[in-house]
């Protein structure tokens, strides 16, 4: 049973002033695969490093278990880690690249055997235990690295960026190894990734920092649906949620088009005060019909799904939005074209927190309250 807990976890590094990890309070089940998410800088490895015991804490503390590593050594605190940089030696077979911290650790030469076979199974390295790395494929030699972790049969795996190397079509096939790995194994584990779509995909919770602050911490699901910020809302998802700064005029407006709010946006909104950003992902912008007219500026069509990528202008200046549709799609570069909402629309405050989800819809271009319309049509 080894749950992993930050408490308040802070780390500053000589000669600077900002901590790397900020006050980090993180509650990581047994057996759960948590991924650590942001960009780079923000504080990812660092917290994996304290965990690990390779940073000392300036504050908090750290459990493994019911145990307090936080002055324990990194050889005590029953973790392995895999680095982005596994080195793996050139002239030692795959077996003994495996069983190497087992032979240093003075385990005798049949139970290393044992284990060495056994993680081998596990990750399909069975043909290959008397080969040296180079005549590995890269896919390979990362699962070797990975066996180097399992033989030791730790408490937690810390995991640090370890598919960067890997081009894109293995590290696709190898995330989803890593998965099935872990969930055999039941063994709890921390991975750090620059790249939301593997957070996403691999993670049974997904934590997201930003300059050593976590920002949020919940299922993949969650995190898409229920931003709890502006950071987070533009973080995760590709393309990137579409963010409409419409300042604190009232009513809401996109371009020439007023945003009608639903049920319980509409309330919300009458108790926010200050600058507001409206927040509605690709799936969400619809074009074709549409009260609010764009110009397409790109399109991207993947086969399975179109990215038509477009401009308005909105207060007085151009605003890039992306809208995801399904095939076929017809329009061209520099046509215009209709545009309207027709999903989730979110209500972020002047301190970039959300503050409501809800549905909306854009309304015509009607006059200005009080200018009587010369366009519309005489009464009969
Ligand atoms: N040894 C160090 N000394 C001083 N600053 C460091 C050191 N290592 C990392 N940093 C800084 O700490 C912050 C977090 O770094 P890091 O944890 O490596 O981020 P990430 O893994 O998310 O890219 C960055 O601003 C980085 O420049
Ligand atoms: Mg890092």
């Amino acid at each position: 049973m080894t749950s992993v807990r930050y408490d308040n976890a802070t780390r500053t590094y000589e000669g600077t002033s900002v901590p790397a990890v900020d006050a980090l309070d993180l509650d990581i089940g047994d057996g759960e695969l948590l991924v650590l998410v942001g960009p780079s800088g923000s504080g990812k490895s660092t917290a994996l490093r304290m965990l690990a015991g390779l940073e000392p804490l300036d504050g908090g503390s750290i459990r493994i278990g019911d145990r307090d590593v936080s002055n324990v050594r990194p050889r005590d605190r029953d973790i392995a880690m895999v680095f982005q940089n596994y080195a793996l030696y050139p002239q030692l077979t795959v077996a003994d690249n495996m069983g190497f911290a087992l032979k240093q650790a003075g385990v005798p030469k049949e139970e290393r055997r044992t284990r060495v076979r056994e993680a081998a199974r596990v990750l399909d390295l069975e043909p290959y235990l008397d080969r040296k790395p180079k005549h590995l494929s890269g896919g390979q030699r990362q699962r070797v690295a990975m066996g180097r972790a399992i033989v030791r049969r730790p408490a937690v795996y810390l995991m640090d960026e370890p598919l960067s190397n890997l081009d894109a079509k293995l590290r696709v096939q190898t995330r989803t190894e890593v998965v099935e790995l872990q969930a055999r194994l039941g063994v709890t584990t921390v991975y750090v990734t620059h790249d939301q779509v593997e957070a996403m995909t691999m993670g049974h919770r997904v934590a997201v920092l930003k300059d050593g602050v976590l920002q949020q911490c919940d299922t993949p699901r969650k995190l898409y649906h229920e931003p709890l910020n502006l950071f987070v809302a533009g973080f995760i998802g590709s393309p990137a949620m579409n963010l409409v700064p419409v300042g604190d005029e009232r009513p809401l407006r996109l371009g020439g088009s007023a945003i009608e709010l639903a049920r319980p946006g509409d309330a919300a909104l009458a108790e926010i005060s200050g600058a507001i950003t409206v927040g509605f992902r690709p799936e969400a912008l619809q074009v074709g019909e549409g009260p609010l007219r764009a110009k397409i500026r790109t399109v991207e069509d993947l086969g399975s799904e179109v990215f038509v990528h477009l401009s308005l202008e909105h207060r007085g200046q151009p605003l890039a939005l992306v809208s995801k549709m399904m095939p076929p799609f017809d329009g061209e570069p520099g046509d215009s074209i209709g545009l309207q909402i027709i999903g989730a629309t979110h209500l972020f405050a002047d301190d970039g927190s959300r503050v409501v989800s809800t549905t909306a819809t854009l309304q015509a271009a009607s006059a200005p309250a009080g200018v009587a319309s010369d366009a519309s049509p005489a009464a009969p």
